[in-house]
């Protein structure tokens, strides 16, 4: 029951700073009863072309990321647009906002500007409500403690193409809930630090506090982790997977793909192999966009030969859009979803993808970006919509664990009815070890 008056009154956007140190949009949504809800902008650095575009100054302040323009225009157009109206009709206030933009891609107004909005309307709207935000999502229905998805070690152009796979991450669907797949995780993060002082090769931690790979190539790194999880004294396969974003469109387009380390170049059909191979030797239980955006018959092939062992995650190749989502679906090009806000552009826009992906049967994942903040609305999306799982970067620095620890937060206030998805939020049969 709405115990406050929910219309807005006031919408203020200012500069705040993301964790690569760059200027992003937050956004402050005041309603007439008193509740206020606040949202922080993320930024990608492998971004899909059709994803929602951030508006940036450019110029020579900050690189050119300044957002002023993008804060001018939530403090003006977007602040007279949304005054006196209800912020519980988010789907009404989403495409308000989505018409008052113009542009298919969001580039009038800024995805910056605009994905803040939409997210600090529904979070005025669950404070007037009085709720936890992941519990004002869920409406009464039942959901699950995601499966996360942690990064090892960071790579791609989250590292300066030291590897050419932009996340080696850990996944533990054996564990019994979402606290004891941290617990793991922490083990094994704290392990592969330890083997790299070992062999002299830390060097700091990438974009998303992965570990910095100085690895002579992909498959040390893959071997480094499974030591790892052996030297944290769990057992990689049965308790423990591995999940890896190739962000394959960092390298390849037009079915060539150029590896970082020795330049070589490799076609799809090689392209898959290389990927098979690294089946067939490791526990790797996810694949993210495995061949680049552009190569839709290398993902049909790809999850033909592969989809019944492995999940496999369109990002850049479905950039969080609901007819793109159907479209794969059809076409049987992967089977599953990665859920980023900002890509979609709005609330509403990133449910229907989601939303759509269930309809599919898909693994259904919802994404932090390489640039963060303290924001963790993605904590509360990924356990409202139950989702399923949940991809946050790495085990280390505050904007990862901010989220990490929220969803401890929820499993703890949840006691007995938390219920962690574990293997059931993968989207094929659990193979027997
Ligand atoms: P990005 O990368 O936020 O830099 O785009 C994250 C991902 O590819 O999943
Ligand atoms: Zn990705």
């Amino acid at each position: 029951m709405l115990n406050t008056d929910t219309t807005i009154t006031n919408v203020h956007g200012r500069r705040v700073w993301d964790s690569r140190g760059r200027p992003t949009v937050e956004v402050e949504v005041t309603l007439a009863g008193g509740a206020k809800g606040r949202a922080i902008a993320p930024a990608g650095a492998s971004t899909g072309t059709g994803e929602a575009l951030d508006l940036r100054d450019g110029g020579t302040a900050f690189g050119g990321l300044d957002v002023q323009k993008a804060l001018s225009g939530v403090n003006s157009e977007i602040a007279s647009a949304l005054k006196s109206v209800d912020a519980t009709e988010q789907a009404k206030i989403d495409s308000l906002l989505v018409e008052l933009d113009g542009t298919p891609n969001r580039s009038r107004l800024g995805g910056n500007a605009i994905v803040a909005t939409s997210m600090a309307v529904l979070h005025a709207s669950a404070a007037a409500c009085g709720q936890p935000l992941w519990h004002y999502l869920a409406g009464g229905q039942p959901v699950r403690i995601p499966l996360p998805e942690i990064q090892i070690f960071g790579g791609g152009a989250h590292a300066a193409r030291r590897v050419d796979v932009q996340d080696f991450m850990l996944m533990c669907p054996s564990a019994s809930s979402f606290s004891e797949a941290l617990e793991w995780t922490a083990e094994v993060y704290r392990a592969a630090g330890e083997l790299m002082k070992k062999a002299g090769k830390l060097q700091g931690v990438a974009d998303e506090g992965g570990y910095w790979p100085a690895f002579g190539c992909n498959e040390d790194a893959l071997d480094t982790l499974v030591g790892a999880i052996e030297l944290a004294g769990l057992k990689p396969g049965g308790q423990v997977g591995i999940s890896l974003d190739i962000a394959a469109s960092e390298f390849g387009r037009n079915g060539q793909y150029t590896l970082a380390l020795d330049g070589r170049t490799l076609d799809t059909a090689q392209m898959i192999e290389m990927l098979g191979r690294w089946l067939g030797t490791y526990p790797i239980l996810s694949i993210e966009d495995p061949v680049a955006e552009d190569d839709a018959s290398g993902f049909r092939h790809f999850t033909e030969t592969y989809g019944k062992l492995c999940q496999i995650i369109g990002d850049d190749y479905l950039v969080t859009n609901a007819a793109r989502v159907k479209t794969a679906a059809f076409q049987h090009t992967l089977n599953a979803v990665l859920i980023k806000p900002n890509q979609a552009g709005t609330i509403t826009e990133t449910r229907l993808s989601l939303e759509e992906g269930k309809l599919a049967g898909f693994g259904t994942i919802v994404s932090a970006r390489s640039g963060e903040s303290e924001d963790v609305t993605i904590a509360h999306l990924s356990v409202g919509w139950d989702a399923g799982q949940l991809k946050v970067g790495s085990f280390s620095r505050s904007e990862r664990m901010a989220k990490w620890n929220e969803v401890l937060r929820i499993e703890e206030s949840l006691g007995r009815d938390a219920k962690f998805s574990g293997w059931s939020a993968l989207p094929f049969q659990r193979r027997q070890s």
